[in-house]
């Protein structure tokens, strides 16, 4: 049999926000999905918010659901992906006893334990084609059935879906169908990547470095503006996730040091310069001067990101100090302070060599 603290061990707290200042910041992008939110929070349609890992879909799922008129009612999500497939089913819609082997109580899905609040499926594209078909009743006509069940039940949910996927490709692969594409999607969301969200970063990093200071007990001091400098020029795979953890790391271990060897820089980074490719084309010769170019910019980012300490960069290029040496100076990067500033601007010693 089902105890009440199972049922309510589903229904989760929803858990503090940022302010929302910080939470949408001031770009375009962000204004629009607090507009969107503002507008749809009070009606019963579904939403399906969509934006690369750590973009803040869970977050905006959950404010959606603290600005609804259901906001008393439960609050319960389901990390489709976490679950395995077989017991997917069962924990959405539930079953009844004698269901299957071993199904000796009834036990009520998380669709049923939603009713009247929200139900948040996260990573909505997990679902397989069959528990496809049993979400898209239960959109049309609010209808489930339990496994096992004569019956339908009929159930009031407003329903939150997220994914980081392109569905519509999905849709073109087989594996989501496009019924329930429209059915999910009355409403989109889009959440942009930090990198589009540059202007949004310096709020983000002071807001994190006030909460995990706090958290931590620690005093760690606001960045510098170099740093910050990197901060918004860097691509961030892994969005405000990434930056969030970035700046825990910094209040706990009190160095910019540790930030700025984490900020790998991408290859294709290094490939936005023009390469000659008219007349006659040596590849070898072509390869190798991409090659070289790569390498300078490469010691070059590394050697700002650590304020021109050599053995910390060579540190974290993996290589010799005095392999550093080396290729600074055959490079042609400056190595003493006065040349720095100027070596952002010239540009690399053309090689002449022959085929
Ligand atoms: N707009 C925001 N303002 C402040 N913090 C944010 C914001 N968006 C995300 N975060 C923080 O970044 C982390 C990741 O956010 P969240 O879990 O909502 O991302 P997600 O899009 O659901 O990621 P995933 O696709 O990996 O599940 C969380 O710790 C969250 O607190
Ligand atoms: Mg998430």
């Amino acid at each position: 049999m089902t105890t009440t603290s199972t049922v309510n061990s589903l229904v989760q707290p929803l858990g503090e926000f940022p302010p929302e200042s910080v939470v949408f910041g001031r770009t375009e992008a962000m204004q629009a999905v607090r507009d969107r939110l503002a507008k749809l929070a009070g009606a019963n349609v579904p939403v399906l918010i969509q934006g690369e890992s750590g973009t803040g879909k869970d977050i905006i799922a959950r404010m959606i659901h603290a600005a609804s008129p259901w906001k008393g009612g439960p609050w319960v999500k389901v990390n489709c992906p976490a679950i395995p497939g077989t017991l997917l089913e069962s924990e959405l819609f539930g079953y009844e006893k004698g269901a299957f082997t071993g199904a000796y109580g009834m036990k009520p899905g998380r669709v049923e334990m939603a009713h009247r609040g929200t139900l948040f499926l996260d990573e909505i594209s997990e679902l397989d084609l069959a528990l496809q078909s049993k979400l898209l009743q239960l959109l049309q006509d609010g209808q489930f059935c339990r496994i096992g069940a004569q019956e339908d039940k009929k159930v009031e949910v407003r329903v939150v879906c997220a994914t980081n996927r392109k569905l519509e490709e999905e849709i073109e692969n087989g594996t989501f169908r496009a019924d329930l594409f429209y059915r999910i999607n009355v409403v989109n969301l889009h959440l942009p990547p930090l990198r589009e969200r540059a202007a949004d970063i310096p709020e983000l990093v002071s807001y994190f470095l006030e909460y995990h200071n706090r958290k931590y007990n620690c005093r760690a001091k606001p960045l510098s503006g170099e740093l910050m400098a990197v901060l918004r020029k860097y691509h961030w795979p892994g969005n405000i996730r990434e930056l969030e953890n970035l700046v825990k790391r910094y209040v706990i271990l009190g160095s910019e040091e540790v930030i700025s060897t984490d900020l790998a820089p991408r290859p294709q980074d290094f490939f936005n310069a023009e390469i000659p490719v008219d007349g006659q084309i040596s590849l070898k010769k072509l390869t190798r001067q991409c090659v070289r170019e790569l390498e300078r910019k490469v010691i070059l980012k590394v050697l700002q990101m650590h304020h021109w300490n050599r053995k910390q960069a060579a540190k974290a290029l993996s290589i010799s100090y005095r392999a550093l040496l080396y290729k600074i100076r055959d490079a042609g990067l400056p190595s003493n302070r006065a040349a720095r500033q100027r070596a952002v601007e010239v540009p690399p010693k053309q090689e002449v060599a022959a085929d």
